[in-house]
């Protein structure tokens, strides 16, 4: 499907608004980084919040988890992402700036799907293929994106640690507790919600692809011949999720990813793409890891990670269906297909974000008609604190004119704007203690009394 919107027009609303800035930025910034707003943060925690009501609290299946992003070294020695964890990289000769592989081929319209690095090397050499500076590049390499770091007060091989690549690591390593604490039948999941990190050779694409990410990810632990069930279990709670947030439908595709182009866990992965601004790219994936985490970690800590199955009286190691969900790239999603721009009555364009309620940062705003009327402010802040009761994520805009309030608030994407006025103090009798309530995306006005506001808004 197409996106109209464009990278710049969401760049720009989301620095404009306060959803989204560079990370650092009076520093000049920090290549891959990104700070959340007020705005940014309230919708991402409601991003969270329906994952984790789907995943989490509406199942009795799945254990929540918050393990430390710093872990011991060998976990990801063990895992595989020491030695692997790699993306190819070509380097400008001249400038000596560096690039993902597959990016430049990709520019040149030339396909990399289960294409290999010598064969990348040889299409970047046999098409003539040059930096974006105009000069010729090095032989194609593989780059380690583990984010490296040191602990403790002395620096030598043995401090060496890494900033986790993906949540998941975590969830491994505490298999046998959850196991020991809560004793439960397979299939059972792990999840978690948190940060992770990754050297990108070329952060870009705004908030796409980025060096400190956050994933929600399950680990979802099941008796080896039932992996195919679970693993279609799995494809129809992603596309249900893509529901719950709002993104637009059609604009999301599955693509069952190549041999040759799987991570070397898996044996099998589905990627759900979507159509970004910026072309169709990888939303989320859904792998089936089998048993290769569980073993790894087993024979590199010397702790057995199996399962004693109390019918078949057998012990073995379960196999693992992974769904993984970008938090960033969910957002991003979600301002594409929430942008909206409409001709109102007087021909002017109106932006709007078309976000569900449970998304959308505030879930209504509350105003005077004007600001300079104390009769009129006293029974707007009675009505906001109420609502601000109910809800909590309440605004409260006296700014400007009405009118600028609610393009501002279009913008932020409030569904509800509510306007008390003259007539809610009385000055047509019939409409006493009732309110304007506009609706964002038509921008119709209804009466409403003000008891029922809190019914009408969860409606
Ligand atoms: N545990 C599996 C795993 O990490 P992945 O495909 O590498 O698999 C899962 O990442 C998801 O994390 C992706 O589908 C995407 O949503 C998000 N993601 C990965 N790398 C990212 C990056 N550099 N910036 C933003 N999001 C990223």
């Amino acid at each position: 499907m197409e996106n109209n919107v464009s990278m710049e027009q969401i760049i720009s609303l989301c620095k404009r608004r306060g959803f989204i800035y560079q990370g650092s930025e009076i520093y000049g910034g920090l290549a891959g980084t990104w700070d959340y707003g007020p705005l940014g943060v309230a919708l991402k925690r409601n991003i969270e919040q329906l994952w984790w009501k789907r995943f989490v609290l509406d199942r009795e299946d799945m254990y929540g988890m918050d393990a430390a992003i710093l872990m011991n070294p060998q976990a990801w020695v063990a895992s595989g992402h020491v030695a692997g964890f790699s993306d190819p990289l070509v380097e400008d000769l001249k400038t000596q700036k560096r690039y993902r592989a597959d990016h430049m081929l990709e520019a040149a319209n030339i396909d990399t799907k289960g294409i290999s690095l010598a064969d990348m090397d040889a299409a970047i050499k046999a098409h003539k293929i040059l930096s974006p500076d105009g000069n010729a590049f090095g032989d194609v390499r593989q780059f380690n994106m583990m984010l490296q770091t040191s602990l403790g007060a002395i620096q030598d091989d043995s401090s060496i640690t890494y900033l986790r690549p993906e949540t998941a690591g975590g969830m491994f390593v505490n298999f046998k507790n959850v196991l020991d604490s809560f004793s439960p039948k397979l299939p059972f999941g792990m999840a978690q919600i948190g940060k992770a990190f990754r050297n990108e050779i070329a952060p870009r694409d705004f908030i796409f692809r980025v060096r400190e990410l956050e994933q929600m990810e399950i680990e979802y632990f099941v008796a080896p011949d039932t992996w195919a069930e679970n693993f279609e279990k799995f494809r129809k709670e992603v596309w249900s999720f893509t529901q719950d947030i709002g993104l637009t439908q059609d604009a999301v595709h599955e693509l069952e990813v190549a041999d040759e182009d799987r991570a070397h866990y898996s044996k099998r992965t589905i990627d759900f793409e979507f159509d970004f601004p910026f072309g169709r790219k990888e939303l989320y994936g859904l792998a089936y890891r089998t048993d290769y985490d569980l073993k790894k970690h087993s024979e590199a800590s010397g702790t057995e990670l199996a399962y004693f199955d109390e019918e078949t009286k057998t012990r073995f190691i379960p196999h693992v269906i992974e769904p993984s969900f970008g938090v960033g790239r969910t957002l991003l999603a979600l301002l594409t297909s929430a942008y909206k721009e409409v001709q109102d009555e007087k021909g002017e364009t109106r932006t709007y974000l078309a976000f569900p309620s449970a998304v959308a940062p505030y879930r209504a705003c509350v105003s005077p008609l004007l600001k300079n009327k104390p009769e009129l402010i006293t029974k707007a802040r009675e009505v906001f604190t109420m609502l601000k009761k109910q809800f909590g994520n309440i605004a409260y805009d006296d700014n400007g004119n009405i009118g600028k309030r609610y393009r501002r608030q279009d913008e932020i994407g409030t569904p509800w704007c509510i306007v008390v006025d003259f007539d809610t103090l009385g000055e047509n009798p019939d409409l006493l203690d009732t309110v304007t309530i506009r609706n964002r995306d038509t921008g119709a006005q209804e009466r409403v009394v003000i008891q029922d506001i809190v019914k009408y808004i969860q409606q």
